[in-house]
């Protein structure tokens, strides 16, 4: 308080006192609210005694005032002036540390709470996650609450909200304090992501990776070892041979079929073939068996899955690609192809016949059968026939029948259309009108004959026989190519009709239909024009006066009686 009470009148001090001071009273029962005695001074009119001299007589013995004697004493009397007085009086205020807000005293904190409340003359409660004395630093990662007082509780590097100390949990990590792993097939943060590894793999609970069980690899651990390799990361070579695949988790060879051993070194033994060498071969007549198929590799001779076929008549020798070479119904060994010769042949391939052309028997005196120009052979022994293709019957001396050709006459001939077949070869000789090998195509238009090769000469859209060439001609037309027209009184096919056309009408070669001369009309022209026409299809008008019409023909007026002329 600046003013100096000592120079104011009282009621005015009071007045000042009352508007500079608190706006509202404070509130005494406020714990803050601290009070003092203060002192002031007013002005006011005080009485006090004025002394002055009184004179007074008495009675005396002098004589000559009369006996009255005067005398002096110091008498009071009451005066008033003005006077200081010092008064003193209760005074409220906020006590130290606090400062008025409304009817209230706060404290003050000199320095400003940043995130926290004044509480106390500088002491500041600090928010949640805030700390400092003047609640401006936030808590560090390991703290939190009011003034970072608490200690985090998170595990695994989980950070810790700085307010409420819940922790959040790093990538991998789960559980209120985030102590645990995620769980088995989850990862990442707040374990929300799916672990995709296959095949058994583990997957890391932060990142996700897959660590592949021996035998796997690839991303997902969803690839076998790649070929060659097995085991824990795929690292280990594989020791299979000969195409053994290798077990891409214990390196164990399976071995290919022909064969066995850890490593799949050995083939099998004679006799036996397939996986593990564990099938027994079925090769008869000394066929091998192939190692790892089974299949038989026969010795010649012999065919057949098993090699227990004999090879087939005219064949010999490895895989009885080989032909026979023994003629004259010599028999040939089905494994060297050696010929063994009926009786009276002789040779490698019983190419000699023992007795001279021509003859046959014992002593080679009997003369042969057969037509020898169209004999391949006399048995030297029977004297039997065996005729050239195209021959047949007992001495090769008739052809084959109709429709059969070749060895024996036992081919059948291909020739269509009436063609001819020759006997020895087959080849056909197409009839007229056709060709091809077979005959079966018909001769081109316009083509015809032997081999095609004519061409035909047939008029006016006739058709042309691809056999002979005639022509069929079309209606309205004859002759040998139908050149002519038909002669007039006919018409149609052949010009076999006759025409029906009256009175010098003109018959149409073709459909018969009439052409009226000048004068008539009808279908047959077999009627006049009417009256008053005339001339071609009666198109004319009759242009006469008194007459009784005109002439159809010429149009000439048929005049009435007494009248001539033209009109
Ligand atoms: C709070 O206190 C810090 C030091 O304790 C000081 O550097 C900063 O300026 C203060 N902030 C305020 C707003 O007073
Ligand atoms: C091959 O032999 C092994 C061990 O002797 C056996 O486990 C496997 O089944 C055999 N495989 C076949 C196809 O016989
Ligand atoms: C074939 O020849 C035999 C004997 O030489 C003869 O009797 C027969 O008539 C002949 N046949 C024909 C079709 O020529
Ligand atoms: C038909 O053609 C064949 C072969 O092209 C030929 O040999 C034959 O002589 C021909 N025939 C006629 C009649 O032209
Ligand atoms: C024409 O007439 C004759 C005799 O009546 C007959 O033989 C012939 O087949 C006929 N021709 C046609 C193309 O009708």
């Amino acid at each position: 308080m600046v003013i100096s009470l000592n120079s104011c009148l009282s009621f005015i001090c009071l007045l000042l006192c009352h508007w500079i001071g608190t706006a509202s009273p404070l509130n005494l029962e406020d714990p803050n609210v601290c009070s003092h005695w203060e002192s002031y001074s007013v002005t006011v009119q005080e009485s006090y005694p004025h002394p002055f001299d009184q004179i007074y007589y008495t009675s005396c013995t002098d004589i000559l005032n009369w006996f009255k004697c005067t005398r002096h004493r110091v008498s009071y009397r009451t005066a008033y002036r003005h006077g200081e007085k010092t008064m003193y009086r209760r005074k409220s205020q906020c006590c130290p540390g606090f400062y008025e807000s409304g009817e209230m005293c706060v404290p003050h904190c000199a320095d400003k709470c940043v995130h926290g409340r004044c509480i106390a003359p500088n002491t500041c409660q600090c928010e949640p996650g805030w700390g400092g004395t003047n609640c401006s630093s936030a808590c560090d990662g390991d703290h939190w609450g009011p003034h970072c007082t608490s200690r985090c509780q998170c595990k695994n590097g989980a950070l810790c909200n700085p307010i409420t100390g819940a922790c959040h949990c790093a990538a991998g990590f789960r559980g209120w304090r985030c102590e645990d792993r995620c769980e088995q097939g989850t990862y990442g943060n707040d374990c929300h992501q799916r672990c995709q590894c296959q095949n058994g793999a583990t997957c890391d609970h932060v990142t996700g990776e897959c660590r592949c069980p021996p035998g796997y690899t690839g991303a997902f651990c969803e690839d076998l070892c790649p070929p060659g390799k097995h085991g824990p990361q795929c690292e280990q070579r594989c020791p299979c041979q000969n195409g053994g695949v290798c077990h891409h988790v214990t390196g164990e060879c399976s071995c290919p079929s022909g064969w066995m051993g850890t490593v799949c070194g050995q083939p099998c033994p004679e006799g036996r073939f397939g996986k593990n060498c564990s099938q027994e071969c079925q090769c008869h007549n000394g066929g091998t068996c192939d190692a790892a198929t089974g299949q038989c590799h026969c010795s010649p001779g012999y065919t057949g899955e098993r090699c227990q076929d004999e090879c087939p008549v005219g064949t010999y020798g490895v895989l009885c690609a080989e032909t026979c070479q023994c003629v004259n119904g010599g028999k040939c060994y089905h494994v060297s192809g050696a010929c063994l010769c009926e009786a009276g042949f002789a040779g490698e391939r019983c190419e000699a016949r023992l007795c001279p052309e021509g003859l046959y028997g014992i002593k080679c005196d009997k003369r042969c059968p057969c037509h020898l120009e169209n004999t391949h052979s006399c048995h030297p022994m029977s004297g039997e026939c065996a005729c050239k293709p195209g021959w047949s019957g007992l001495y090769c001396n008739e052809t084959c029948s109709p429709g059969f050709y070749g060895e024996a006459c036992q081919q059948i001939c291909s020739c269509q259309n009436g063609a001819d077949c020759d006997s020895v070869t087959g080849k056909c000789t197409c009839a007229p009108g056709f060709k091809g090998i077979d005959c079966s195509t018909p001769c081109p238009l316009e083509t015809y004959g032997i081999n095609c090769s004519s061409r035909c000469g047939c008029k006016n859209d006739a058709v042309c026989s691809p056999v002979d060439g005639s022509c069929t001609c079309k209606a309205g037309w004859h002759g040998v190519d139908c050149s002519i027209r038909c002669p007039s009184g006919t018409w149609g096919f052949g010009c076999n009709l006759t025409c029906q056309c009256l009175n010098g009408g003109a018959c149409n070669t073709l459909d018969g239909t009439c052409t009226c001369a000048p004068g008539w009309r009808g279908e047959k022209c077999e009627l006049p024009c009417q009256d008053g026409t005339y001339g071609l299809n009666c198109a004319e008008r009759c242009d006469c006066s008194h007459a009784d019409g005109c002439h159809p023909t010429t149009g000439h007026c048929r005049c009435l009686p007494g009248w001539s002329g033209l009109f």
